[in-house]
């Protein structure tokens, strides 16, 4: 049997400016997606989709999921799945919602099952290509930010090229670990439908767009230096900042907003959504364990679902 792993990813500065061209930071998360391929008995490429995720999440992407698949195999793998059916069985600790790279994981964990199934020898970039090709039956023209934390995993700070080169891919080290609070909002968007909103809102808005996509470029140096030096309280307040400028450009809603002051209220630093938006994913930076402990039981003791990774680095005891 054939397996292969696909990462979470948050993004803590930039996201939706990042389709644009604008600097981003994120970080991939250890809960992930795996993919077990088999030989099966049924033609083609069967999916056996066993993801901790809503109902509503499954359905709403399953003719995407189909999609992503094809373009996958069109683009990189080229093979015939009617002479050589296999079944695909996606499992894993993500918990599966909007925002926090669930469908470019997914991606990224087929293609690497794909490819130890039909032993194609696939390094990390082409497992990236593939997870760009795929998400896109999901985000329309993604920035390529998902896939690469999919892929590769960890700190980066990823800028995509416009143009036909290379996107800048660089990996942080920081000066601290981040206790973070990744809280599912029960709601939901397609991110085309978002990314298209605030398309139209900066049609709409030039001058506006434009003094938003500025002040994002200087959260994201601020972020950078507070995230060399570990200074967790500049972090938390560039989140809040940055929330505020995608509540601007349409990308949050009220049960996103609600969850960002629930965090506050009970003591995180900085708190946003994530990701696509208008549903989906929230993110919170507590200053320390016991501080995420009590943000994480607020939010589920309102029934919410929530994962509570730990990123980045602590530089004092050599991680
Ligand atoms: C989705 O996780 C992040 C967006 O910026 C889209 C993208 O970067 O492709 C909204």
């Amino acid at each position: 049997m054939a397996t292969g792993i696909g990462f979470g990813k948050m993004i803590l500065f930039g996201e939706h400016f990042v389709v644009y061209g604008y600097p981003s930071i994120a970080s991939g998360i250890t809960e992930h997606t795996i993919a077990t391929i088999e030989a099966s008995n049924e033609p083609g490429f069967t999916v056996v989709d066993n993801r901790n995720a809503s109902k509503e999440y499954k359905d709403k992407y399953r003719k995407k999921q189909r999609d992503s698949i094809q373009m996958m195999n069109k683009a990189i793998w080229g093979l015939d799945f009617e002479k050589t059916p296999i079944k695909c069985t996606l499992t894993g600790n993500l918990l599966c919602a909007s925002g926090v790279g669930a469908s470019a994981a997914s991606c990224v964990s087929m293609a690497r099952a794909v490819s130890e199934h039909f032993s194609l020898g696939y390094d990390d970039e082409i497992i990236n290509k593939c997870g760009l090709e795929g998400d896109k039956a999901y985000a329309g023209n993604p920035s390529g930010i998902d896939n690469t934390c999919s892929t590769y995993g960890g700190f980066m700070d990823y800028k995509k090229n416009l143009g036909t080169g290379p996107h800048h891919i660089q990996p942080i080290t920081t000066k601290k670990k981040l206790h973070m609070v990744m809280i599912a909002s029960k709601k939901m968007t397609p991110t085309t439908v978002v990314i298209e909103g605030v398309r139209e809102w900066g049609l709409a808005n030039p001058e506006r767009f434009a003094s938003i996509m500025a002040e994002s470029i200087a959260i994201h140096g601020m972020g950078m230096i507070a995230l060399k030096s570990g200074d967790l309280d500049t972090i938390g307040k560039l989140m809040n900042r940055n929330h505020e400028l995608l509540q601007t450009v349409t990308a949050s809603r009220k049960e996103l907003d609600d969850l960002v002051l629930l965090c506050r209220e009970n003591g995180a630093l900085g708190a946003k959504m994530t990701g696509g938006g208008r549903g989906g994913y929230m993110i919170a930076l507590a200053p320390d364990e016991s501080v995420q402990t009590r943000i994480a039981d607020a939010a589920r003791a309102r029934g919410f679902e929530l994962m509570t990774p730990i990123i980045g680095n602590d530089e004092n005891n050599g991680e």
